[in-house]
């Protein structure tokens, strides 16, 4: 069994932890953790509530630096910025209010164009058509934001998170507040999207099964320890109880996979909260200094890298 994720390959991981440490308002949120996501690679990114799934994705975008250790995008140490990596960050909500139109949303995360689609210039123009093709997202680009609804608002986030061709894609609970019919849309739509573009996806959500036909891979966070492998070698007892901290049993039922501590399911219970209660405006492309790929939502994380967006 491999759960650090080891494996040896050619070309460079898209992902690379190296003994990393991480640490928040003097507290280990991660320990002393090696681990490789390889190029082409889904991985569902699971733990309870303050595992540091967030923190994790922040660190890999150069928002929370390592307390020890190195984090490699590509071969390259984190830099804020970074064009390869696409993401989209967990607070999203205050965007159901937005008037702006679809397409108009899709050009603001583009870099250097504050203004949105007419102001854009030709190459910008035709990279927002590309993802909304993607994302099969031409029917929504004309409509404004609240007027869409949950699912569709998300896959217009993903085209965002596509623009200038990133290589990884860090998505930060993408199914939070969807019904189940829309979760199941939204995975499928990563899923393809990532295949067709060979692409490597960090997904992070509360429950196990929307993702288990999609994922290559899972990494499961918890107690400030990682495990990183299939599904069969990281969704077991003994691992899991490690992460948690306590007895935790697995279930499988009619292909389901249950994680059970004593007779509560921990996933489920774990995860009731809403995202955002902040009620900033998120939307616009305020001028932080962010590029495309690092796009709404998070712009009171990119001032000072260490508040958190939940
Ligand atoms: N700026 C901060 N200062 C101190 N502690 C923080 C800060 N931001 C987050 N934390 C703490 O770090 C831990 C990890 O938080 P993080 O948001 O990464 O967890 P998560 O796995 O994403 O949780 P959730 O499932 O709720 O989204 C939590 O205990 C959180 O309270
Ligand atoms: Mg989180």
């Amino acid at each position: 069994m491999n759960l650090t994720g080891r494996t040896p390959q050619g070309a460079a991981p898209v992902l690379e932890l190296e003994d990393v440490t991480l640490e928040l308002g003097g507290r280990a949120i991660l320990r002393n953790t090696s681990l490789q996501v390889n190029q082409g690679e889904f991985i569902g990114v699971l733990g309870p509530n303050g595992a540091g799934k967030t923190t994790l994705m922040r660190a890999v975008l150069g928002l929370v630096p390592a307390a020890s250790g190195t984090i490699r995008v590509l071969g390259q140490p984190v830099m804020r910025g970074n064009p390869s990596i696409g993401y989209m960050p967990q607070t999203r909500s205050a965007l159901a209010g937005r008037r702006v139109r679809g397409r108009d949303f899709v050009a603001m995360a583009a870099d250097g164009h504050r203004w949105g689609l007419p102001h854009a210039d030709a190459k910008t123009r035709a990279d927002v058509e590309r993802v909304l093709d993607l994302v099969g997202g031409r029917a929504l680009a004309a409509r404004p934001l609240s007027e869409l609804s949950g699912g569709e608002r998300q896959r217009l986030l993903l085209a965002q998170c596509l623009l200038g061709n990133p290589q990884l894609l860090l998505l930060d609970e993408p199914l939070i507040s969807l019904d189940p019919h829309h979760q199941k849309s939204v995975v499928e739509l990563v899923r393809n999207v990532q295949q067709e573009l060979g692409i490597a996806v960090l997904f992070s959500a509360h429950e196990l099964n929307p993702l288990l036909h999609a994922l290559d891979r899972v990494l499961y966070l918890g107690s400030g320890v990682a495990a990183l492998g299939t599904v069969d070698e990281v969704i077991t007892g003994p691992v899991l109880s490690r992460l948690y901290g306590s007895p935790i049993d697995v279930m499988r039922v009619k292909g389901r996979i249950f994680v059970m501590s004593g007779d509560v399911e921990v996933e489920k219970h774990d995860h009731e909260h809403e995202d955002d209660a902040h009620g900033h405006d998120h939307g616009g492309a305020s001028g932080h200094g962010h590029s495309h790929g690092h796009s709404q939502g998070h712009h009171h994380a990119s001032r000072d890298g260490h508040t958190n967006d939940v």
